[in-house]
């Protein structure tokens, strides 16, 4: 088994149904007819080959979010898979250990597929992660954090807001409406990811206890940081550790949303059920070192804007200036780091997200960022009148790929750049 090299999947892009509702059925658009999709658990250093098979009746493509890859095989927008063809898509596994995802990419219409049901976690593990001791198997466990609201016979019900995005009034996790889980007392490793197209949370334990977050879009924080609150923008991920064992056997834990309507309050709940001998595990001081970068070699502004248009029309922009298949906004050097000031001119919270490549965020308003910040990222929070700088770091392939605001709506209606790594 350890002399594996490759691991192969096909998967169906096709409408299927799912049981969120009690006694309907909900139809989606999912990886085999499922939403979520399946899991992918695949390790660094042994390359996962994906056949996506679109039977879905529209043109799809699929990007793996927080991977590295070649860009032949990142999803860009552009790079579609009609309906009734299918496509390979080569995934070396070579960054380091981290939560990723997987969902579709289509251009202009990311917020109906990712809302249709499109997507799914892609875990990589790292072997020599083991000494860490952090839970596994059972214990480590993805969850997928979504709003969605129903119509009467139980089909989602889609509103367009180009302002805000899409926001539901019910919450799922993993596809299920506040569901509950049973948990030992002892340590979990929950993964949560953010994979609603708009909406942000701020995760509250019951009783406000402690999270101890080890790890955020781009794999282990150098060190954990303690945490009663955590923000999530969508498409960002944070790993934490839970000590189940600061709550008696019969404890209902809920998992709070703070600060949204009321029918988004709870997430879900964890009913501590039994004590287990795993009462001497713990939580490691260190995660990882922090590597060394290459120097900075250029730096950019990027203006985030909301512009009205001739004839009524307004689009989100970065840098002025809409998404357009034939303009490249910047040449980064293939091994360099630069510095990026990401700067929010408008009223409305913009997750920015690079492809293909992770950075750190240097600051936040000229201060540093919060600690469960400091690791790698894919996708930071620009609050309105916000400036972040982050310092991406453009290793391994170059080619072209796009950056942009995740939240889905404004991808869509333009808020995306390209750059050509050389
Ligand atoms: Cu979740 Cu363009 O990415
Ligand atoms: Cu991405
Ligand atoms: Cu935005």
């Amino acid at each position: 088994r350890a002399s594996k090299k490759l691991e192969e999947y096909v998967i169906d892009m096709k409408p299927g149904t799912a049981d969120i509702l009690p006694g309907l059925q909900t139809p989606v658009l999912g990886y085999n007819g499922l939403f979520p999709g399946p899991t992918i658990r695949a390790r660094r250093g042994r390359a996962v080959h994906v056949t996506q098979r679109n039977q879905s009746g529209r043109s799809l493509n699929v990007h793996l979010h927080g991977g590295v890859t070649e860009p032949q095989f990142d999803g860009h927008p552009h790079d579609a898979i009609p309906t009734g063809a299918e496509r390979l898509y080569k995934y070396p596994n070579v960054a380091h250990s981290a939560t990723l995802w997987y969902h579709d990419h289509a251009h202009g219409e990311t917020a109906q597929t990712l809302f249709a049901g499109l997507a799914g976690f892609y875990i990589l593990d790292d072997p020599d992660d083991k000494h860490l001791d952090l839970p596994q198997g059972d214990y480590d466990v993805p969850l997928m954090i979504t709003d969605r609201s129903f119509n009467q016979d139980g089909s989602f019900r889609y509103r367009f807001d180009l302002d805000r995005g899409f926001r539901g009034d019910t919450i799922l996790v993993n596809g299920a409406v506040a569901p509950r889980m049973k948990v030992e007392r002892r340590l979990y490793r929950l993964r949560f990811l953010n994979a609603s197209n708009a909406r942000a949370y701020t995760l509250k334990l019951g009783n406000g206890r402690e999270m101890i977050q080890i790890g955020s879009d781009g794999g282990l924080l150098p060190a954990p940081v303690r945490r009663k609150e955590i923000p999530m923008e969508p498409a960002e991920r944070v790993d934490v550790i839970v000590d189940f064992r600061q709550f008696g056997v019969g404890s209902k834990v809920i998992l709070h949303n703070e600060g949204g309507e009321p029918s988004t309050d709870a997430v879900m709940r964890f009913d501590v059920v039994r004590a287990t001998g795993s009462e001497d595990a713990k939580i490691p001081q260190l995660l990882r070192e922090e590597e060394e970068l290459p120097e900075v070699n250029a730096e950019r502004s990027w203006p985030l804007t909301f512009q009205g248009l001739a004839g009524g029309a307004s689009m989100w922009q970065i840098g002025g200036g809409g998404f357009n298949e034939m303009r490249i906004d910047c040449r980064p050097r293939l091994g360099s780091t630069e510095l990026w000031t990401w700067r929010n001119l408008s009223q409305r919270t913009h997750p920015m997200h690079m492809h293909g490549y992770h950075f750190r965020v240097v600051s936040v308003n000229g201060k540093p960022p919060h600690p469960g910040d400091r690791g790698w990222k894919d996708t930071v929070a620009v609050y309105p009148n916000e400036t972040v700088v982050v310092r991406p770091y453009f290793d391994y392939f170059g080619g072209l790929y796009v950056f942009h605001c995740h939240a889905a709506e404004h991808g869509d209606m333009s808020m995306m750049g390209q750059m050509e790594v050389v």
